[in-house]
């Protein structure tokens, strides 16, 4: 089993390993008194995994309850989340006890969010199901639920206190889903280069796959750990964010996250290349990357339609300007500035 430990205000570790669903209950046990575990999960993962869970749990001497939210974007909400905090009371879970997030990213926000608000925050363990999850939605403390005015409004900063992926779950996943977390995995390509990018090249499979995770999960601890509550340097992450979610929410969400936002950085590595800020070489890797994997990077809204949803984003400061993820080189981001009409003309210029 491989491990990324990482040292937030509240340290934890991330452990990843293959076949390991059955080992969560004794990881659970050496971070958390026995207690009450509520089990968070969805329609889809329940039937796949939850039995396995809670086998591992009662088995370690942990009791469990389970609360099964409907899967998808469209329910990552703040009735869903609503729901999650009142079947908590009723099962009375206690301050002592823990909430464990068993599924993709939804799964995680959601559940993160009402595990950091119950009780004025309780415990969460995430456990994910998705490569996007694995890679990226578990790990780093960021929790919470869309608005109908965009998404992620409503959150917290909850780091957990262990995230336990199990790569044996990847094999249920769907090709589309599969392909969502390739979505961020080439963010973290871009980001740093080196291996991850390497592996992504190569093509990614069961032989590399924890090798992959550990990776970008060190990427983003490295990150977080230097700027946990998204002061500066954690903007990296929102590379191609700010587009991603615009065309997320303009799909009404029929275009998935990762998805939407490997179009976003798509946006941005053209909108770089336009400016002459990054080289045809470097770009032409990132465009092959979208290839291999069968990425489409066509975003059919006008700039218009983006800009009436980026307007909302919380990523717009407080004087009008917005934060951007800019791709100089791969290995080489950078966070600027940029007053919103200058938006206006970035996403012209790159759209021709
Ligand atoms: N908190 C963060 O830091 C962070 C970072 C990135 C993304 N996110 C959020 O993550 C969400 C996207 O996450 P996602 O891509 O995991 O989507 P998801 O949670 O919707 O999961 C995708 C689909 O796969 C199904 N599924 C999950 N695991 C499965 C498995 N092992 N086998 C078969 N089916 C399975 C789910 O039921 C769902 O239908 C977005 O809401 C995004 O905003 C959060």
């Amino acid at each position: 089993m491989n491990k990324v430990s990482v040292s937030t205000k509240r340290p934890y570790s991330v452990l990843i390993g293959s076949d390991i669903l059955s080992g969560l209950g004794d990881a659970v046990l050496s971070v958390h008194k026995l207690s009450k575990a509520m089990i968070v999960t969805d329609d889809n993962v329940a039937g796949l995994y939850l039995d396995d869970v809670i086998n591992s749990l009662t088995e370690s001497g942990f009791r469990t309850s389970k609360i099964i939210i409907k899967s998808g974007e469209e329910n990552k909400t703040a009735s869903t989340y609503l729901s999650v905090i009142e079947q908590m009371a009723q099962c009375e879970i206690g301050r002592e006890d823990l909430v464990v997030a068993l599924g993709g990213g939804v799964v995680g926000d959601v559940a993160g969010f009402a595990a950091a608000t119950y009780m004025r925050g309780i415990d969460i363990i995430q456990v994910p199901t998705t490569l996007l999850s694995a890679i990226d939605a578990s790990v780093g403390g960021k929790t919470g639920v869309d608005l109908p005015q965009g998404k992620n409004l409503l959150g917290a900063f909850h780091q957990p206190v262990l995230v336990y992926f199990d790569s044996k779950t990847l094999t249920t996943l769907s090709e589309l889903d599969f392909k969502n977390g390739i979505g961020e995995g080439i963010k973290y390509a871009i980001l740093c280069g080196g291996e991850i990018l390497d592996i992504l090249e190569k093509g990614l499979c069961k032989d590399n796959i924890l090798r992959f995770v550990e990776l970008a999960v060190s990427v983003k601890r490295d990150i977080v750990e230097e700027d946990e509550e998204e002061s500066g340097k954690r903007k990296l992450l929102n590379l191609g964010h700010t587009f991603g979610h615009a065309i997320e929410k303009l799909s009404e969400f029929s275009i998935s996250h990762g998805i939407a936002v490997a179009k976003g950085i798509y946006i941005v590595a053209r909108a770089s290349l336009c400016a002459n800020k990054l080289t045809q070489v470097d770009y032409e890797i990132i465009c092959e990357l979208f290839k291999k994997y069968g990425l489409d990077t066509a975003c059919n809204y006008t700039t218009a339609q983006l800009l009436s949803v980026i307007k909302m984003d919380k990523k717009i400061n407080s004087d009008g300007q917005i934060s951007l993820v800019d791709i100089r080189a791969i290995g080489k981001c950078e966070i600027n500035k940029m007053s919103f009409e200058n938006l206006k003309e970035y996403i012209n210029e790159c759209k021709n």
